[in-house]
């Protein structure tokens, strides 16, 4: 054999076994690179005679056509083979994942606070606010509650011990009503407030919980009366319970700061199990309320001769249960991350008149 059909040999023998791109191109630079040995042969053949030249050129061009396609025939290969690998071990997953589990949310308490608090600032009331220990003053003296009235039993009333200095005792507020007067004191009519916040009383079983929350509302103004009362809360309970409007009972009801007093009903039928709402001959009540009484508006330093005003206060809770069917009130402050994540609301979907309550 000559030695251009050897070297010929072992080339093609060369580029059959390199098993990868990186080894062909190796077995390319030692044939065909500026110091190959394919590369050799041809600059040698600069030195040779012109008879010389013409007998070895075409061989040795020719051999130098058969490597290089040789190389790239094998390159193509091993492209192809390496491509493959690369599909089968490589994956591309095109499924959504899941969506994740909303950890945490809103409370229905807070859910329904925040769609009062949008429906009643649209009728253009302010909130207000006060402390969860109130004294006796605020929490029942101012409010008409006469002293040592069994009313003020009738709030089953949490006391503090009594200051060592003064004997005076503290109570957890029992109502939000002493937000009420905390405003008239401290505010010149016209008023118009609601006072959302928690409210304690001795009390537990599956509509009464020792914590609780109410909205009070207060409007102060010349000239207010009933009908105010009466348009103001049928318009909130009709839009809180998306209703179109709410067939309502004012039933006379006794409240020491309100004269007249009353509890607003709503007719409702339960027959199937299931609340309905303006039809049936069910009432449900949903809140109190009246007109201030003339000795509240002048323990709070207003002239009942001058000013009138309606207040109403209603729980908040009870109102959430309602709302969205949560059966048993105790569970709602156990803090038990399951049934918050089964009553909960999105923390990103807060209550406004606009894009809807909840
Ligand atoms: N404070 C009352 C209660 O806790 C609720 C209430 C009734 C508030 C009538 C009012 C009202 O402002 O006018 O039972």
């Amino acid at each position: 054999m000559t030695d251009l059909a050897t070297l010929e040999l072992d080339l093609i023998n060369a580029i059959g076994g390199a098993e990868s791109v990186a080894a062909l191109e190796e077995v390319r630079v030692a044939a065909l690179g500026k110091s190959g040995s394919v590369s050799g042969l041809l600059k040698g053949m600069g030195a040779m005679s012109p008879d010389e030249r013409r007998e070895q050129g075409p061989m040795i061009n020719g051999l130098r056509d058969r490597v290089a396609a040789a190389i790239a025939a094998r390159k193509a290969e091993l492209e192809a083979a390496e491509l493959d690998a690369r599909l089968q071990a490589e994956r591309v997953d095109l499924t959504l994942p899941a969506r994740p589990r909303r950890k945490g949310g809103v409370h229905p308490t807070m859910q329904v606070m925040d769609e009062m608090i949008a429906l009643f600032a649209e009728m253009g009331f302010a909130v207000a606010e006060g402390p969860d220990i109130e004294d006796d003053f605020h929490n029942f003296t101012a409010l008409n509650f006469p002293p040592k009235h069994p009313a003020r039993e009738m709030h089953d009333t949490f006391f503090l011990k009594p200051d060592p200095e003064t004997g005076e005792r503290k109570v957890l507020r029992t109502h939000t009503s002493p937000v009420q007067v905390r405003t008239m004191m401290s505010q010149k009519p016209p008023i118009r407030i609601i006072a959302p916040g928690r409210t304690f009383r001795k009390d537990s079983d599956a509509t009464h919980t020792p914590m609780f929350h109410q909205i009070e509302g207060l409007v102060i103004d010349r000239d207010i009366h009933m009908g105010h009362l009466k348009t103001t809360l049928q318009t909130f309970i009709a839009r809180f319970f998306e209703l179109d409007e709410v067939q309502a009972r004012f039933r006379p009801h006794h409240f020491p700061f309100t004269e007249p007093s009353a509890e607003m009903d709503i007719r409702c039928d339960r027959s199937g199990g299931k609340l309905v709402f303006n039809t049936g001959d069910d009432w449900l009540e949903i809140l109190g309320c009246g007109m201030v009484h003339p000795n509240v508006l002048k323990n709070c330093g207003i002239d009942p001769d001058e000013y009138q005003g309606f207040a109403f206060g209603m729980g908040v809770d009870r109102l959430a249960m309602l709302k969205y069917g949560v059966p048993d009130l105790r569970p709602m402050f156990d803090a038990d991350t399951r049934w918050l994540a089964h009553y909960g609301f999105s923390a990103f979907a807060a209550p406004n008149p606009a894009s809807g309550l909840s």
